[in-house]
């Protein structure tokens, strides 16, 4: 164990709990995960300790890496899929009682649920670390995280990047906890969204305060003129109440190859996935799609976090 680890025994609810110094050793933890990995699959620090995963929410990457951090690892997982469903919650359980519970299943609980506030709610129930995998419309620290990652093994560096976020930034809970994380090394951001998925004006006013450019703009094309990374978003079609209402927004910004050519050389193209229409297929090829190797570098951060919680490093 190593005194130099800031994380042991916390919850990760919010990236506003991180530190700038405790990012960069997470940030730093994955890196040498990253490296060790090149020569072992495994790398057996958490051997015996048990990882709960309970998802009320569809996910594929942010449930799935987890579970693989943790058997590289050498730790087990035990999980509730569809935790609306197919868990007691459906019988009424509140996540006081469940969270009361899972303590003494598991060692570390990851939990994705559909309310803000529930990974809160969660980590006050349960005496072991509680890590959110989203919460809502709220957060999603780990993903920012490993955002933060593909951006500094994409550009060589987080300081002073143009960032353009663009797709439906009031839902988005992604965006929400990259902008907060990104803030530490003070971006200029602009904002790409119709008016009615703008980023909520109290974020935008916290990340002014703390002396951040931040442009609003519904020109995609003259901010990516600006931009070192262009972080795309889904629509996202369950936050909204009708159909019809998503229909009016859904394609309303399309990322494509000819778009990503005409942008500055170097321009990193990132997207937390699922990709519905809003990045073209035709962008993968390009070497500036960092998509899916962001969604690999998942697997180092998550090690990180798990590792880390659980004071195996
Ligand atoms: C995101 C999520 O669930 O917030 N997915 C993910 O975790 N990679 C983004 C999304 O669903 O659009």
């Amino acid at each position: 164990m190593n005194s130099s680890n800031p994380l042991i025994g916390r919850d990760i609810i919010s990236i506003s709990d991180l530190t700038q110094a405790e990012i960069c050793a997470v940030l730093d933890q994955a890196r040498r995960f990253e490296e060790q990995l090149k020569g072992a699959p495994i790398i057996p620090l958490l051997n015996g300790r048990i990882l709960a995963t309970v998802f009320y929410e569809p996910s594929t990457r942010t449930r799935l890496s987890f579970e693989s951090a943790m058997h590289r690892l050498g730790g087990s997982v035990i999980s509730v899929a569809d935790a609306r469903t197919s868990s007691s919650a459906a019988k009424g359980e509140s996540i006081y009682d469940s969270g009361k519970m899972l303590e003494s299943y598991a060692d570390v609980i990851v939990q994705r649920h559909p309310a803000v506030g529930s990974a809160r709610a969660l980590a006050d129930a349960a005496d072991v670390p509680v890590i959110n995998a989203g919460d809502g419309i709220g957060e999603h620290p780990t993903q920012a995280l490993l955002d933060l990652y593909t951006i500094e093994r994409e550009r060589g560096t987080l300081d002073g990047l143009t960032v353009v976020m663009a797709g439906d930034l009031k839902h988005g809970r992604t965006v929400h906890s990259l902008a907060k994380a990104l803030a530490h090394w003070k971006p200029k951001l602009l904002l790409c969204a119709p008016q009615a998925l703008a980023m909520p004006d109290d974020l935008i006013a916290e990340l002014r305060g703390q002396g951040l450019i931040v442009i609003e703009t519904e020109n995609m094309g003259a901010a990516l003129a600006q931009a070192d990374v262009v972080y795309v978003t889904r629509i996202q079609q369950e936050r909204f109440e009708t159909v019809e209402e998503y229909m009016r927004y859904k394609g309303i910004y399309v990322l494509t190859e000819p778009a990503v050519r005409a942008a500055k050389p170097g321009i990193v193209v990132m997207h937390p996935l699922p990709r519905v229409d809003e990045i073209s297929p035709d962008v993968d090829r390009l070497p500036n799609a960092a998509y899916f190797r962001q969604a690999r570098y998942g697997v180092f951060v998550r090690m990180a976090l798990l590792a880390m919680v659980l004071g195996a490093v």
